[in-house]
């Protein structure tokens, strides 16, 4: 696929008001695709190949109706981006169950069903067009684990388990899958957070994780490894789980002793 393909297509990315979602949208704008983009509030857009929605994608309805609207206005989605995403940490108490149960909820809710919703209304269209590509954001804690932050890294690896369910399913009708599982990134979600700004394997520019996406769908490759040291990391884990869990823990405890803002 050359970069031209893009030139007329739909792309829909949802949590893009900014950070990774918003840096996906510009990478296919500047590639000529026709853009719907959304968030909690309606994003400022401001170009004619690019609509803004506000949509909560821990709501069916809300997630439904995006896709109505986006498709009203620019047809029928070739490339639905489910980025919108949540973390808590798990409180002060050192208790990996200790989040509240709302942010349990919210995490389940934004980053496990969101995907599930959007999946739901698109799937039956893609299989009558033979084609459609679904990319869901988790991330390198859907693969191995976001320390201090429970809800975060079991709401990250459901989701994941999500796209390998619907990329199994669904590979005979034409719909090709992606799984995003980037580390540290510069956005929202990182600001403050001393361990992402300071990590020894960088913190990467949201431009960065768009790119390793279209590197990815240019493969058809599932596995999209903005931080390709990640990939090391999780062939590890396979091979030594115990071994893992030891060094993780022990990369808990550096981090408490240190102080460390996660
Ligand atoms: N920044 C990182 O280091 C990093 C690493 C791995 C994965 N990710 C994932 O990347 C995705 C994008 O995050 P980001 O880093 O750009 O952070 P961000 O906070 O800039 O973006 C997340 C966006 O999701 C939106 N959002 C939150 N709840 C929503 C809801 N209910 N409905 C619709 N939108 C909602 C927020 O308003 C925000 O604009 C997330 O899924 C995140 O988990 C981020």
């Amino acid at each position: 696929m050359d970069t031209q393909s893009f030139s007329g297509q739909h792309i829909a990315v949802t949590g893009a008001a900014g950070g990774i979602g918003r840096a996906f949208a510009d990478m296919f704008l500047s590639l000529g695709a026709n853009v719907s983009i959304s968030d909690l509030k309606t994003p400022d857009c401001g170009l004619d190949r690019l609509k803004g929605f506000a949509c909560n994608v821990g709501n069916e309805a809300d997630v439904t109706k995006f896709i109505d609207d986006a498709e009203n206005v620019f047809g029928p989605v070739d490339i639905f981006i489910a980025n919108a995403g949540v973390g808590f940490g798990d409180g002060p108490d050192g208790n990996a169950a200790g989040a509240s149960n709302e942010a349990w909820e919210t995490s389940w809710a934004v980053n496990v069903m969101g995907s599930v919703y959007a999946a739901r209304r698109l799937v039956p269209g893609w299989k009558k067009r033979g084609e459609g590509r679904f990319v869901i954001v988790s991330s390198a804690a859907g693969l191995l684990n976001q320390i201090g932050s429970a809800s975060y890294s079991a709401t990250k690896h459901a989701v994941l388990g999500f796209a390998e369910a619907m990329a199994i399913e669904h590979k005979a009708d034409g719909i090709s899958v992606h799984a995003v599982c980037p580390q540290y990134v510069k956005t929202n979600m990182t600001k403050g957070m001393s361990f992402a700004e300071n990590n020894k394997d960088g913190l990467l520019e949201p431009s960065d994780v768009a790119q390793a996406l279209l590197k990815s769908i240019e493969k058809n490759e599932f596995l999209v490894l903005s931080h390709p040291v990640v990939g090391d990391y999780f062939k590890a884990k396979a091979m030594n789980y115990d071994q893992y869990i030891s060094g993780m823990a022990k990369l808990r405890s550096k981090l408490s002793q240190a102080d460390v803002k996660l």
